[in-house]
């Protein structure tokens, strides 16, 4: 049996990057019933970032749960639960903030970025600065093993992994190391953007959300940025930073060519063909387009359903918070007597 846990900042809807980076495996993971899986929809860890926006992090906890349920996270058997509703994380982040420095803090390659984002400069607000901490708490209040996060994240669960070892040795060794889950291949590790930038991101508007519309879908994946060389048909074509090809990665098997595009076998077959030259972006797309209808189709059903229920969606929410709280206040009580500070 394995305890995975994993979350999301409830910042806006989900896109294909988080899909393809953790959501995707979680839905997996799940089906294996020897699993016990914890969701989290990390509230206080958005308003680190987000503390001047209360209504936009409130308002994407629904959001962010309809895509989870549509998804297929089942809550029968993932226990998902928002952050704040569970005040024993802050009190294990406040001890853990003693076995980390401030140097240790700075060096986290996934702050620093971030900083640089948001344009904090020198204002950098502390609660941000060091929510890493209380990503360890996150994880450790769950005695979580296995963490399914995207490559950005491998930061936080090495600092985690740190906080450990650091109470484990000082205390007693109660706390479990957490190992983080990364996808199955680079380019589910970092999907690009549709405009080839980076990173899929709400402020850059470069994302495909699970809930867009089927002509949403098309309309995006017809824009797509590809080989800004490959001007006629007969060129040939590059796929270093061409973002259809890099979507097929995280997407494309091999039924799919037998659905959709028969003339071909795999991936690497229209690879092949399209690096020769005589092989136009447009077929790559639609093919493309069918692939991303055919997986996004059944999750906008759903959601559309569980729209339709919202009460029952926060009733989800509401148990598996009193559930997640039940064991986060168990690890704290061992903490506590780890550390030697239960009084009474
Ligand atoms: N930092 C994660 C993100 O930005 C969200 C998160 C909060 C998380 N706590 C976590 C992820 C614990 C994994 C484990 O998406």
């Amino acid at each position: 049996m394995s305890i995975i846990l994993s979350g999301d900042r409830p910042t806006g809807k989900l896109h294909l990057g988080h899909y393809v980076g953790s959501l995707r495996r979680r839905v997996e993971l799940q089906s294996d019933r020897n699993n016990q899986m914890f969701i989290m929809i990390a509230d206080s860890q958005a308003l680190t970032d987000n503390f001047n926006d209360i209504n936009k992090v409130r308002n994407n906890i629904k959001e962010v749960a309809l895509d989870y349920l549509s998804c297929g996270l089942d809550p029968n058997v993932s226990t998902i639960y928002i952050q704040s509703l569970i005040p024993e994380l802050c009190e294990l982040t406040f001890y853990y903030m003693n076995l980390v420095t401030v140097s240790r803090l700075q060096r986290n390659p996934t702050v620093k970025t971030e900083i640089k984002l948001r344009g904090f400069k020198q204002s950098v607000p502390v609660g941000f600065f060091t929510y890493p901490i209380s990503q360890a708490a996150d994880i450790t209040a769950f005695k979580a093993e296995i963490v399914p996060v995207g490559n950005d994240q491998l930061p936080m669960i090495e600092q985690a992994r740190e906080i450990v070892r650091s109470f484990n040795t000082l205390y007693d060794n109660i706390l479990v190391e957490p190992t983080a889950l990364l996808p199955k291949n680079e380019a589910c590790s970092r999907l690009p953007g549709i405009d080839g930038n980076a990173k899929m991101s709400k402020s850059l508007g470069n994302c495909i959300y699970l809930s867009d519309t089927p002509d949403e879908i098309s309309k995006k994946i017809k824009s797509m940025y590809t080989d800004p060389s490959h001007i006629r048909v007969s060129d040939p074509g590059h796929l270093e930073n061409n973002t259809v090809f890099t979507y097929l990665d995280a997407f494309c098997e091999d039924k799919h060519f037998a659905s959709f595009l028969p003339q071909y076998n795999n991936l690497d077959e229209l690879k092949q063909h399209y690096q020769k030259g005589g092989l136009g972006d447009s077929v790559v797309k639609k093919f493309l387009n069918e692939i991303l209808q055919q997986e996004l189709a059944p999750i906008r059903e759903k959601r559309m359903e569980y729209s339709k229920n919202l009460d029952y969606v926060f009733s989800i929410l509401k148990s598996g918070s009193e559930k997640a709280q039940s064991i986060a206040a168990q690890t704290l009580d061992s903490v506590k007597k780890a550390m030697g500070i239960k009084y009474f």
